[in-house]
């Protein structure tokens, strides 16, 4: 690699981050990107971490991050809980079926809906009982307002040489979490976010997306756009995988799998019973 190359390859342009995500096809895109764009195209989950730690003082910057966030109403309904003991961690990692990237990471972070503290702070300011945080509606906003959250998180961390993947799985078990973090009623874990610092070594790059035809709909949603979308990126995805050593990838077997049947769901059939457990009823 000359110094050139390597000059490009630590700072690639806009246009060569977009190729990499889309693939060669993509015209490239219309208008000038910038440093904040090109970390976000420059994205990928990092499952494989260097025994480093993130410092309490970047923990404090990516939470800042996560709380200049948008948020519902200004309601600010979540909290994180930020695990760094190697224990505790482990523990997590085996309620939730196992993962590396929990067990080795430098912080477990669990973003969690909470209605608990709003609804401490309206009892003891009005002295009257809250009963909204069963509905349906309030449970998805303090959702969507984690997931901003934590999204924030991910791109502040990786601004500063960090890397990190979420987890869904906590919501294979979030009863069992709940009682390991020791969560209250109205709190209830969404989404984990393993971070550390990244091994260079892991077998990973930009995972190709969609063609943008896919998604972007213009005035009218248009209902015949997935076909030939995804038929062009059944194969971009199985050549990116193929890479890796991964032969024969397809992405709608992947799908099938995922959402073709209920046990595709691994047991998070149940999250109405678990939510409800939490206080968040979901009428
Ligand atoms: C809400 C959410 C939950 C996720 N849960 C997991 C998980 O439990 N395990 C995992 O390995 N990756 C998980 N991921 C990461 C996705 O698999 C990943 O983002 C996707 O494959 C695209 O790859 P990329 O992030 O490298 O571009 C999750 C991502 C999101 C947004």
């Amino acid at each position: 690699m000359t110094n050139h190359d390597a000059a490009r390859e630590s700072d690639p342009s806009t246009n060569e981050l977009v190729e990499r995500r889309y693939g060669a096809a993509h015209p490239g895109p219309l208008a000038d990107g910038n440093a904040t764009i090109n970390l976000q195209l420059r994205h990928r989950s990092v499952r494989k971490f260097l025994p480093a730690e993130v410092t309490d003082a970047q923990l404090e910057l990516i939470v800042a991050a996560a709380q200049s966030g948008s948020q519902s109403s200004n309601l600010q309904v979540w909290s994180v809980v930020a695990v760094r003991d190697q224990a505790r961690k482990d523990r997590i990692s085996a309620a939730l079926g196992g993962h590396p990237y929990i067990e080795h990471c430098s912080v477990f972070l669990v973003w969690t809906a909470d209605f608990n503290r709003n609804t401490r702070i309206v009892e003891a300011a009005h002295g009257t009982e809250v009963d909204s945080v069963g509905y349906l509606e309030n449970t998805l906003v303090s959702f969507v307002d984690s997931g901003i959250a934590g999204q924030n998180a991910l791109l502040a961390a990786e601004s500063l040489g960090l890397g990190g993947v979420f987890v869904g799985s906590v919501r294979n078990n979030p009863l069992e979490l709940s009682r390991e973090l020791n969560l209250p009623e109205y709190v209830f874990p969404v989404v984990g976010l393993a971070v550390g610092v990244p091994d260079p070594t892991e077998r990973a790059s930009t995972k190709p997306r969609l063609p943008q035809r896919a998604v972007l709909h213009h005035e009218q949603y248009d209902a015949g756009a997935w076909e030939s979308a995804s038929r062009e990126y059944e194969q971009h995805l199985a050549d990116y995988y193929a890479d890796y050593g991964r032969e024969n990838y397809s992405w709608a077997f992947t799908l099938n799998r995922r959402i073709g049947s209920v046990e595709g769901m691994h047991g998070r059939h149940q999250i109405r019973e678990w939510l409800a457990a939490k206080g968040f009823d979901s009428e």
